[in-house]
């Protein structure tokens, strides 16, 4: 890690929330694990990207306002093709740490961009002061039964409100949100979690109800979210989301081996007919936890939204034997695409 990244870090202020259910130190992994693997990245970052730019190309002539969800570092967004199309670029995410950075990265641009404005909270409205909510359960409980118990109900009840984000702006031109559904429970699920289990060294997932009630809270969360999407009148939305997470063990050769450059097409990994992964060297695969907890992004979007055919494909977001605790497996997560289209005019909706 660069010190620049570092010290992006550590000055970040804001909500002290943020920093404390880890989206900061998040966005530095993300980052660094960007830089050890960006090879097997790059074919991932490039469907978001192209289909980002194909959007960009569609808009008639410059000005309204673009909206960057969860824009992390922008590593898949093609800012140089999409910012000169806007009068106002809006990037939201709960890592402060992101603003300098992109500052800094658009600073080294040969021509000038809108400088962009920068919403660092969390674009739920209700996740972390959900986790917030909880952790204080946790803390001021007397045990792990009564805790669980309180966590269930309160989770039960906990109706995200829709977000402000859509309501903010009159001249939004395009809404993008990527790599972003899953990761909405993702920080609070696991800030829950943890706290839990420092306090009474037990695992919530062994609270079956508690466990289950987190979880639909956060399948609610989603839905806002596409809703909220879906929600702009005459612009276009971009979704894209990891969809199944699996991880394969390589057969038969080394990862030194397997993984020589030039890597095959894809970084090695497609989706076939079924949408399953198919690698390009003989691997034993496992399904791993399901990111969305069953819900399907094709059921999150209000009827008659106008809609492109979905599309699907792997992210080979942790090559085996490259990062500590992969020794002997890697992971990979299938990601689909989703494009609202401006027109708003229903399109048939199948699998891409
Ligand atoms: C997987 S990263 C993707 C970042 C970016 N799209 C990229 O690829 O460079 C997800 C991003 O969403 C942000 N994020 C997660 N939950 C959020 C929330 N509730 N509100 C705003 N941003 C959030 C994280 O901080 C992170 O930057």
């Amino acid at each position: 890690m660069a010190s620049t990244d570092l010290w992006d870090d550590l000055r970040t202020t804001g909500d002290p929330r943020l920093r404390q259910q880890g989206y900061p130190s998040s966005g530095m992994g993300l980052l660094e694990r960007f830089q050890r693997s960006s090879a097997f990245w790059m074919p991932h970052l490039e469907r978001n990207r192209g289909n980002l730019a194909r959007l960009g190309l569609q808009l008639p002539a410059r000005g309204g306002t673009l909206l960057v969800l969860g824009a992390g570092r922008l590593l898949d967004v093609p800012w140089q093709d999409l910012f000169p199309k806007f009068e106002r670029v809006v990037l939201f995410d709960a890592d402060g740490g992101i603003a300098p950075f992109v500052e800094r990265m658009l600073a080294r641009h040969a021509s000038p961009l809108p400088a962009p404005v920068f919403e660092i909270g969390d674009c739920t409205d209700s996740v972390v002061q959900v986790a917030a909510w909880a952790e204080h359960t946790i803390q001021t409980t007397p045990g792990p039964d009564v805790a669980a118990r309180l966590l269930e109900e309160g989770l039960r009840q906990a109706d995200p409100p829709a977000p402000a984000w859509p309501r903010a702006f009159a001249d939004v031109r395009m809404a993008v949100s990527t790599n972003l559904l899953s990761q909405l429970g993702h920080f609070p699920r696991l800030h829950i979690q943890t706290v839990f289990k420092k306090r009474f060294e037990r695992r919530l997932r062994a609270f079956d109800r508690a466990s289950e009630a987190l979880e639909r809270y956060f399948c609610r969360v989603r839905a806002r979210h596409i809703q909220a999407l879906a929600s702009f009148a005459g612009a276009s939305a971009y979704l894209s989301s990891d969809v199944e997470v699996w991880t394969y063990a390589l057969q038969a050769a080394s990862p030194e081996v397997a993984f020589k450059t030039p890597l095959p097409p894809d970084a090695g990994v497609t989706v076939d007919e079924r949408g399953r992964p198919r690698f390009a060297w003989p691997v034993t695969l496992e399904r791993g936890l399901d990111p969305l907890h069953d819900q399907r992004i094709r059921d999150l979007w209000p009827a008659g939204v106008g809609l492109e055919q979905p599309q699907r494909w792997a992210w080979h977001i942790v090559p085996q034997a490259r990062e500590e605790g992969y020794p002997d497996y890697g992971r990979i997560h299938l990601v689909e695409a989703w494009i609202k289209t401006a027109s708003g005019r229903p399109a048939r909706v199948g699998t891409g």
